[in-house]
């Protein structure tokens, strides 16, 4: 999927900490790529950031949240201030949630839509903003498959994620012609931390449900998308049959759904 081609690019990459965000980073970096790396827990992103420039790499930790637009004008600054530009800006930070949709407390849904709709806008606008006076510049949005296609226990999180969609594909017709792209990437589950947060943020225990992937078979095609822009990355490219038979067949696609988290249940009770 990758080529050897030297990655000249400033990256800035949100929810860098960990997972997806760091394996891009760490394989972005390695392709020759300046990487500048957000995320709230410093010391993470430092070590990060340690190991890229001990292999030879080039980055730059600018710790910020994502909910706080400040952080993310400063993430864009301090990227232009230190390395003169900024070419990609993925918009990775995430969290998840799950549980039935009757069940889902107001605040949880808050918290999801600040930090998955909310950071996505504002790390989306403050690259944008200097994407246009550059006349350049590519917005990556890392969505999920839930944002193609509902799951039951997902009602939450698939709404931020099909905010991602919607946003991208509303930006890029906005955007055709100008010399800036988005993008948008639909992974499937993800071995990351990203079941340790939902644990950590909100006392669940989740386990994915059906194939799995690693966060650097996703990084490399993230990557892949970088060096050969796209509107959208299936980085299981199987998983776009789902969602194209969700609007093909809405309702086959449910009971498809449907029989895939009793399997999934069932696995999980069997484990
Ligand atoms: N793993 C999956 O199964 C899966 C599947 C489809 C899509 N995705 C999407 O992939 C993206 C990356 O997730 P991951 O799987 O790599 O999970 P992860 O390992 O938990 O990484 C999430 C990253 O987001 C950062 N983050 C969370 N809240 C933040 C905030 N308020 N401000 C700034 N950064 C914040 C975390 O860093 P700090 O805690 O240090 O801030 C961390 O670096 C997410 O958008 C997720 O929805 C994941």
């Amino acid at each position: 999927m990758t080529t050897s081609a030297r990655l000249d690019k400033v990256i800035a990459i949100t929810g860098a900490s960990s997972g997806i965000g760091r394996a891009v980073a760490e394989l972005a970096a390695a392709a020759g790529a300046t990487v500048v790396l957000s995320a709230r827990r410093v010391e993470r992103l430092d070590e990060v950031v340690a190991g890229i420039v001990q292999r030879g790499g080039r980055a730059l930790a600018v710790p910020g949240d994502v909910t706080r637009e400040a952080d993310m004008q400063q993430l864009v600054a301090r990227t232009v201030d230190v390395y003169g530009r900024l070419d990609v800006m993925i918009c990775n930070a995430g969290i998840g949630y799950h549980g039935i949709f009757a069940d889902t407390p107001r605040d949880v849904m808050r918290r999801l839509v600040d930090v998955n709709v909310m950071g996505l806008f504002y790390s989306a606008h403050a690259a944008l903003a200097r994407f246009r006076t550059q006349r350049s510049g590519h917005i990556i949005a890392i969505s999920s498959i839930v944002g193609r296609r509902g799951i039951p226990g997902s009602s939450v999180y698939a709404a931020t994620k099909f905010a991602h969609v919607g946003l991208i594909e509303s930006l890029r017709a906005e955007l055709a012609g100008s010399g800036i792209v988005a993008s948008v990437v639909y992974p499937i589950s993800t071995d990351t931390e990203f079941r340790s947060a939902i644990k950590r943020d909100f006392g669940q225990d989740v386990h994915g449900l059906g194939p799995k992937q690693s966060a650097d078979h996703v990084a490399a095609a993230i990557v892949d998308c970088i060096r050969h822009p796209r509107a959208e990355v299936y980085p299981y490219r199987r998983a776009k049959w789902l969602a194209i038979i969700s609007v093909i067949a809405p309702a086959f696609a449910d009971r498809l759904v449907q029989k895939y988290q009793r399997r999934g249940t069932a696995t999980e009770a069997d484990a």
